[in-house]
């Protein structure tokens, strides 16, 4: 990853001027697919999050388009099911002036025994630029990175990563807090089976924050403390002095066996309530990547309340979506 100043990267950038700034220094980016937050660089982390910051300025326009990928296609691929993620893309998608396509596995001709190494190189023969995969086989994105020569986003594979989730939890910390770098953030829940914890622990590391994982014992792998993690299987002393704290879903359709006592006995220990909050920081920033189980992971009045970030979040997720289909298809000169 090289770095320039005062370098455009396009011949006519849809950016708005603060992107490209006198003195700013400026990423070339060359990446075509985004299948993790691990091999990402601080570098890289932040030119995302520059480029998301300009593409916000759009969604306030009264006419929230710009023609930067006209006339390209993009496909949504998923084969497990999807409300913010792909809704997100696809209006990201549609923002830039993309075609989007729409594939579900179960209305597919998957059903009929097609392998996904076929079905990617059919979509591709219809001259498709972009795939954005949901897998539930770990690795499924870097797989199909070897099937075409389209661009690949990871839109969540198995146990692996979400690395749009995980920018979105990134950025949004940085807008509220101003900055990464030396912020306690606590990752708490199913951390065993949460592709989002691992996207956010590899940005959040990156960017020099201190990561803290809370959750059962069955489910806070102690492997995460020789990454850099720190591990902890007490809320309370978790969030004493935390500045952010990110609730995971408990993932019902991914834990094989019981690995906590009842969802009573989680919700004593791990459950994020108005009782709970009492003694952390009056401006503990809380996150949740959704769906949520309300009354489960958090109550209803914290999910609701005034340091909840749940649905800023989801407003992020547009502009960083955005922000990796340009930079992506810029890579490949298609903008
Ligand atoms: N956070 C997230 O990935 O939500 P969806 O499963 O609805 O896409």
């Amino acid at each position: 990853m090289k770095t320039t100043r005062n370098t455009k990267t396009t011949k006519s950038s849809p950016l708005p001027a603060a992107h490209t700034d006198l003195g700013k220094p400026e990423v070339v980016w060359t990446r075509r697919h985004l299948l993790g937050l691990e091999e990402l660089s601080g570098e890289e982390l932040e030119h995302i999050f520059r480029t998301a910051e300009s593409f916000q300025e759009i969604s306030t326009r009264s006419i929230k388009k710009v023609p930067a990928l006209r006339g390209r296609v993009v496909v949504n691929l998923f084969f497990e099911d999807s409300t913010r993620t792909r809704m997100s893309f696809t209006l990201a998608a549609q923002r830039l002036s993309a075609d989007v396509l729409d594939f579900s596995a179960g209305k597919s001709s998957v059903t009929k025994g097609e392998t996904l190494r076929d079905t990617v190189r059919n979509i591709e023969a219809m001259g498709v630029d972009t795939f954005i995969i949901r897998h539930s086989a770990a690795g499924a994105p870097h797989y199909i990175t070897r099937c075409t020569d389209c661009n690949v986003i990871n839109a969540g594979d198995g146990q692996h990563e979400h690395p749009t989730q995980g920018l979105i939890d990134i950025f949004t910390i940085r807008e509220r807090k101003g900055r990464i770098a030396g912020l306690k953030v606590v990752i708490v829940g199913d951390i065993a089976h949460s592709r989002v914890a691992r996207s956010n622990f590899w940005g959040l590391k990156r960017l020099g924050a201190e990561v803290t994982l809370v959750g059962p014992t069955t489910l806070v792998p102690r492997a995460f403390e020789k990454m850099g993690a720190k591990t902890s299987y007490d809320l309370d002393a978790a969030l004493k002095d935390a500045d952010v704290v990110n609730m995971l879903r408990i993932q019902h359709e991914r834990i094989s066996s019981q690995v906590f006592p009842s969802r009573e006995e989680y919700v004593r220990l791990f459950g994020l309530t108005q009782e709970r909050l009492r003694g952390t920081k009056p401006d503990l920033l809380i996150m949740h990547p959704g769906p949520i189980n309300r009354g489960v992971e958090l109550s209803s009045e914290v999910a609701d309340g005034p340091n909840s970030s749940i649905l800023r979040q989801v407003s992020n997720g547009l502009a960083i979506r955005m922000a990796v289909l340009f930079l992506l298809n810029q890579a490949s000169g298609k903008n």
